[in-house]
């Protein structure tokens, strides 16, 4: 017999269905319990809402692991790469050989921007947080392909869509930077693959024929496949959100970056990096930083620490603290950084405070000496974590809109001023 919950209201009696997920996942059902009821439930941040049925990530918090389509993220950072993870998100399967050439394909033919953006590009200041700039110029890609507005039919119109915005990132971000340096935009090769593709955007010297450091490119395929996807994160929620009143799929994804820009989700990678040049600046003072972190009058908080879900390890960091070491050792490069986050880390894993909390490092914690060793300058950073999340998003809002879930509204309870008459300061003329 299926399995069901009893909530006792007065004499009443409501039974609630459990719906059950594929990894044993369970909820209750609490679909009709305002018609059934007058109540509505009440749950600040959403820490315990289940606010979709998806097959898309599976995440144990617990237990710190993190499926895509159900492959162990530890075995997709190891053998695939970044395009094919991301035809692994959107579409639901690995890809045959000749499926994920078709796909790399259709991507190169889109890696062109319109030229016009150009012109977007100069009119923005060269100061604006890349953030900013990423989620303005996102948006506008509505303008320049209006058949991304009729929202979801026919498929192949927005699946156009789909492949552009996965062609079109690389070059949007790259472009920013460039814009930011004040060096010329590269125009993309498709000689190269797609990470090689966004490095030598980033980085070419014009009219040198740019090779990419193989090192670089894997480290950059390793990053972009461990941010791919996180299944009801902040972000990715907002892409949901936004997506369930029909809007365009820019759109959604242009409001997905501007929740990820926040320093308590995506952005937190500048900030870490922040955090331990600060500490570096300030004579590797670390106990100052982790008393600061526990002092709760301070308002600081440690930047790359701690989790909604992950409450023993985030198997993402796992894979970047090793990677770290490879990448850095690989470039000949020396960080003192990582040796202040790896101390950093060793005193709050051993601290009773960051212990009950079960705070860990996440994925942020590392990425970002990472970032720096291949030269990415910091405050692109949250940037690179969109680029990473944007198949994710593509998928998430596709299986939306597949499954035909209706417009996000959530509940509230008002809290405000009763019924009260409006007095007239003035007698309207
Ligand atoms: N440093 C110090 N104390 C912390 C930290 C931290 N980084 N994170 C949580 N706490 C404390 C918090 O003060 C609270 O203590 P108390 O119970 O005494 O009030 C307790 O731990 C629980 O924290 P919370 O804010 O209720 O937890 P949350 O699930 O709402 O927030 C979080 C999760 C990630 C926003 C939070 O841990 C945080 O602010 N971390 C730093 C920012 C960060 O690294 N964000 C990136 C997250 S991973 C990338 C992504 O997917 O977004």
């Amino acid at each position: 017999m299926a399995e069901t919950a009893e909530l006792k209201l007065g004499d009443k009696t409501i039974t609630l269905n459990v719906i059950e997920g594929s990894e044993k996942e369970k909820a209750f059902d609490i679909g009709k319990l305002r018609d059934q009821t007058g109540y509505v439930t009440l749950d600040s941040g959403y820490k315990n809402t289940g606010a979709t049925q998806s097959a898309i990530t599976f995440l144990d918090g617990e237990n710190g692991i993190l499926h895509y389509r159900g492959y162990p993220i530890e075995q997709l950072a190891q053998y695939s790469t970044f395009t094919e993870v991301a035809y692994l998100l959107i579409y639901g399967d690995l890809p045959k050989k000749a499926e994920l050439d078709k796909f790399n394909k259709r991507i190169n033919n889109h890696t062109l921007i319109h030229e016009q953006t150009k012109k977007f590009f100069d009119s923005v200041p060269t100061a604006a947080h890349p953030m900013g700039t990423l989620a303005s110029v996102v948006a506008s890609l509505s303008a320049f392909y209006p058949e991304s507005l009729i929202a979801h039919r026919p498929f192949e119109s927005v699946e156009l869509s789909m492949i552009r915005s996965l062609a079109k990132f690389p070059t949007l971000v790259s472009w920013i930077h460039k814009k930011k340096t004040g060096h010329p935009y590269n125009y993309p090769q498709n000689k190269y693959n797609y990470c090689e593709n966004f490095l030598h955007m980033m980085f070419a010297v014009p009219a040198e024929d740019y090779v990419p450091n193989p090192v670089v490119v894997d480290a950059l395929d390793k990053l972009l496949i461990l941010h791919a996807d996180h299944e009801q994160n902040c972000s990715t929620s907002t892409v949901r959100m936004v997506g369930s009143s029909h809007a365009n799929i820019y759109a959604s994804i242009a409001a997905g970056i501007c929740a990820l820009w926040g320093p308590l989700h995506g952005g937190a990678n500048q900030e870490v990096i922040e955090m331990l040049e600060m500490i570096r600046q300030d004579g590797n003072n670390i106990e100052k930083y982790v008393n600061m972190a526990k002092d709760k009058a301070s308002n600081f908080r440690l930047s790359g620490f701690g989790h909604r879900v992950y409450k023993n390890f985030d198997p993402r960091a796992k894979i970047i603290k090793g990677a770290c070491d490879n990448v850095l050792n690989a470039l000949g490069i020396n960080d003192p950084l990582l040796d202040i986050a790896k101390k950093l880390e060793e005193i709050a894993l051993n601290d009773e405070y960051f212990v009950s909390r079960k705070l860990y490092p996440n994925v942020d914690f590392y990425s970002g000496i990472i970032y720096r060793a291949i030269g990415i300058p910091v405050e692109m950073f949250t940037v690179m974590f969109a680029l990473g999340r944007l198949p994710g998003w593509i998928a998430q809002w596709k299986e939306l809109r597949d499954r035909d879930e209706p417009i996000a509204r959530p509940r509230q309870i008002y809290i405000g001023s009763p019924n009260r008459d409006y007095t007239p300061i003035a007698k309207r003329v």
